[in-house]
């Protein structure tokens, strides 16, 4: 392997996101042969766990959530890499005992699996214990604050004891297979590199939806609602990733330099604008795959007087040369009927019509590119049917050139986001991480958003749990002669 041993210390190894997430991923790189032989993952929480009980609560998530029968050899050479320390993660004195358990000459890479809330914390703590120093990676998860303000604030914190280039912040989205192939397909292939503008681009459609609803989160999800949980991470940046100019090379900085751009090229949306460009809506009680399931004021805990959307529709457009014109579309939401996230890219019309009256609307070129699930990329074509006619005229078709990933790629396992993004940590290539401009720059235009909502006396439209959001989010398209993307 090409890189260090690490001690990787995962702070709030209890918590949802360590036990459904990050477990199970060190598991698989196991599983790989891709975790370095002298690595050592030790869990942090408060709880006082024996190193056997550690082990076992280890076991049982690995064996829930690996989505994977637990393989005996695997599992051993894990184990034995497993280790647990008891801090009180508000007390900066109990960080000390995290001395005994890491080597400082050795690379770290500290996981903050815990609420923003206690970064500041744990950075004092560390500090206190004496365990930092230049070779520290730190690992931080969303959301990095509510707004562009309490972000600054927590990434001032971290700084105070860590340098950007030690902090890696994660959108898990950047580590789906289909995200990174976005680069792939477009800066690898001509046909679509030089066809990828104003010129040949009519409109972009970016949609992440989920059949899912809150899933016991109330306390954190009203206080962020979906503009916060999705639009601001990951639809910006899988739309910064679509937009962007070709970076100079696969280096960390020279990407993230041409993702900002875009996020600072992003037009306004403000009082001004808001009811034009912005749908947001709520979901009422409703039936999502057979299953009767209640409305988003009637979740457990829920305050019944709640404005905040769990579903978001917006028209985003992009001031600059290349994107002039073309109207990117972004939806997302819970509680629609299915789980899929796709981006389709529509190219414009052809300029004159060979083909006679009956194909006076021949259907613009698509490129869909199925982000989740089936995986794949589909350009729709259109095609001469075969045959002869008395006529002499010519037939057409719409057909589908379609890749699925998983028959093309059969014997490849499609590994989860968070298994590809702790080992760039490992490796220490930033390039699969938000840099702090971007995370600031992409508040900026959210904050905007969510202002003019606030001020404006109208709450989210209601939709029923397992249809496409407010009819609202119809008329945003539909007002401009376009429509969503009927997935399959
Ligand atoms: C998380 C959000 O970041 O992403 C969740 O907090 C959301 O609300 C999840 O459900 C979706 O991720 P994925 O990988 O299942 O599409």
């Amino acid at each position: 392997l090409k890189y260090e041993p690490i001690d990787f210390v995962l702070f709030g190894t209890k918590g949802d996101l360590a036990r459904r997430k990050l477990l199970p991923s060190l598991y698989q790189l196991e599983k790989a042969g891709l975790l370095h032989d002298g690595t050592k993952v030790i869990g942090v929480a408060r709880q006082d766990f024996s190193q056997t009980d550690y082990v076992e609560l280890v076991k049982e998530n690995i064996e829930k959530f690996s989505g994977d029968t637990l393989c005996k050899d695997t599992w051993t050479k894990f184990q034995a890499r497993l280790d647990y320390v008891q801090v009180n993660l508000t007390d900066t004195a109990s960080y000390t005992e995290l001395c005994e358990h890491v080597d400082v000459e050795r690379t770290m890479v500290c996981y903050f699996a815990t609420a923003p809330s206690l970064f500041g914390d744990i950075c004092k703590g560390m500090d206190n214990a004496g365990i930092i120093d230049d070779s520290v990676r730190v690992v931080l998860e969303k959301p990095i604050g509510q707004d562009l303000e309490s972000s600054k604030a927590i990434n001032d914190k971290v700084a105070e004891y860590f340098t950007e280039k030690q902090i890696y912040r994660i959108d898990h989205y950047l580590g789906k297979e289909t995200v990174l192939n976005l680069i792939a397909l477009r800066f690898a292939n001509s046909i679509f590199a030089t066809n990828w503008d104003h010129n040949c681009i009519d409109h972009v459609q970016i949609s992440v939806a989920e059949s899912v609803g809150i899933e016991g989160r109330w306390g954190y999800f009203d206080d962020a609602g979906q503009m916060r949980d999705m639009v601001q991470n990951h639809l910006l940046q899988i739309l910064s990733l679509v937009a962007m100019e070709p970076p100079t090379t696969l280096d960390a900085d020279s990407i993230r330099d041409e993702k900002l751009k875009v996020l600072k090229a992003l037009r306004p949306i403000n009082a001004s604008n808001i009811n034009e460009k912005s749908v947001r809506g709520q979901y009422s009680s409703g039936f999502v795959s057979g299953h009767e399931v209640p409305g988003y004021l009637e979740e457990e805990d829920a305050n019944q007087k709640s404005r905040t959307e769990t579903f978001v529709a917006l028209k985003v457009e992009i001031d600059n040369w290349r994107w002039a014109g073309v109207p990117f579309y972004l939806r997302t939401g819970k509680r629609l009927p299915t789980k899929v996230s796709e981006i389709v890219i529509y190219f414009k019309r052809q300029p004159h019509n060979l083909f006679g009256a009956s194909f006076s609307q021949l259907p613009p070129n698509k490129l869909v590119i199925r982000l989740q699930p089936e995986e794949g990329v589909e350009v729709t074509v259109m095609n001469k049917v075969p045959g002869l006619t008395s006529t002499g005229a010519m037939d057409l078709q719409k057909s589908k050139l379609d890749l699925s990933f998983s028959e093309e790629f059969a014997d490849q396992r499609i590994a989860d986001a968070y298994e590809k993004l702790l080992l760039e940590v490992m490796i220490g290539n930033q390039a699969l991480f938000v840099r702090r401009d971007e995370v600031e720059q992409a508040w900026t235009w959210v904050d905007s958003i969510i202002k003019a909502w606030k001020s404006s006396s109208e709450g989210p439209e209601q939709y029923q749990a397992g249809t496409w959001g407010p009819v609202s989010s119809i008329g945003l398209l539909a007002k401009e002669g376009r429509s969503w993307y009927e997935s399959k």
